[in-house]
């Protein structure tokens, strides 16, 4: 039986191989598509960071970040409820949390390790514990050797608090080739570029991004089927070419694509949801409106060459 790190390996893998680029420049700037510097609205209780947004502090395998601005313009302008059943890296969420796009929030995944990280970083003391801590251990660090021979080390550890799988799960995060936490390997030019003061101090937002929202390690079915008043859910999924190409179906680490079309054909919730485009999803939401865009992605910063490649992507909704 696959552990949830290995579990995430394969259900991102092949995001992990082809969005490089994306996972690499996540944490760059990206103009938010309403007008500069959105600041409140009247109908929400949340505060909203002034000329500024929320973003992600992770790099994470098929995160979203570059595609937000076209992501944006598919989304309702608002809704009571917002609902991420598949958030990894939350590019979407900060987004929202940003533009005060609902008054409720409920975040989910999976991954085990990612949701400890998000549940940590919401409570204001946790958070300032977390960031102090990660300082002391990376200013301690003298070259990109000593981080690896650490990495290694803790790479065996099972945390035994939340706390703990927390702090792990953001050095990794940082340190490893595309944020491939402990799934994937040691990155030397990651530890150097990745694993800075800076990125520590982009934790320092996160209680008010998350504040009062709901944070949960479920399924994504139990995220669609609970009931509520105008709830909006945004749902990213493992590409489908993903988990077919590399024979998942039935096993179980296979994401269930055909089980997640079926509670959303019945599902009274909007939604929007961003796939590989291919023939098989196309006929899975033959009942849903379907729109192709692309997604651009950027340089590689692996082989350092100037590749730009586009890839067919398509926004399902049901509204
Ligand atoms: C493509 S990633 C989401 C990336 C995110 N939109 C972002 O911008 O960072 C898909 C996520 O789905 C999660 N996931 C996979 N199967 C799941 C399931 N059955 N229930 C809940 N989460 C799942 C994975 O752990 C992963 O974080």
């Amino acid at each position: 039986m696959l552990d949830m790190s290995s579990m995430f390996k394969e259900l991102c893998r092949v995001d992990i191989e082809n969005q490089t680029v994306i996972i690499e420049t996540m944490n760059q700037a990206v103009e938010p598509h309403s007008a500069a510097g959105v600041t409140t609205n009247a109908s929400s209780p949340i505060n909203v960071p002034i000329n500024g947004r929320y973003r992600s502090p992770l790099r994470y395998p098929g995160g979203k970040q570059k595609a937000i601005e076209q992501i944006a313009q598919a989304m309702p302008k608002s809704a009571q409820e917002y609902r991420d059943p598949l958030v990894g890296g939350g590019s979407v969420y900060f987004y929202a949390r940003t533009i005060a796009f609902a008054r409720k929030y409920w975040i989910n995944d999976k991954f085990k390790e990612l949701i400890s990280f998000w549940h940590s970083v919401q409570d204001p003391d946790t958070c300032e514990r977390l960031q102090k801590e990660l300082e002391e251990l990376r200013s301690n660090f003298q070259s990109a050797e000593e981080v690896k021979e650490y990495f290694l080390r803790v790479r065996e550890e099972n945390p035994e608090t939340e706390y703990r799988e927390a702090l792990l799960f953001f050095f990794f995060n940082r340190v490893t080739f595309s944020g491939t936490t402990r799934a994937g390997g040691f990155s030397s030019a990651a530890s150097i570029h990745r694993f800075t003061a800076s990125s520590i101090e982009r934790l320092a937002p996160l209680p008010q991004a998350l504040s009062g929202t709901q944070i949960t390690n479920l399924g994504f079915r139990e995220v669609i089927r609970r009931p509520g008043q105008d709830v909006f859910i945004f749902l990213d999924p493992p590409y489908y070419t993903a988990t077919k190409l590399y024979g998942h179906g039935g096993s179980l680490h296979s994401f269930d694509h055909a089980g997640m079309a079926r509670m959303l054909k019945n599902s009274p919730h909007r939604f929007l949801i961003t796939y590989d485009d291919c023939a098989e999803i196309r006929a899975l939401y033959d009942w849903a409106n379907i729109k192709s865009w692309s997604l651009q992605y950027g340089m590689n910063n692996c082989n350092l060459q100037r590749e730009s490649k586009i890839g067919a992507e398509v926004f399902i909704t049901n509204y």
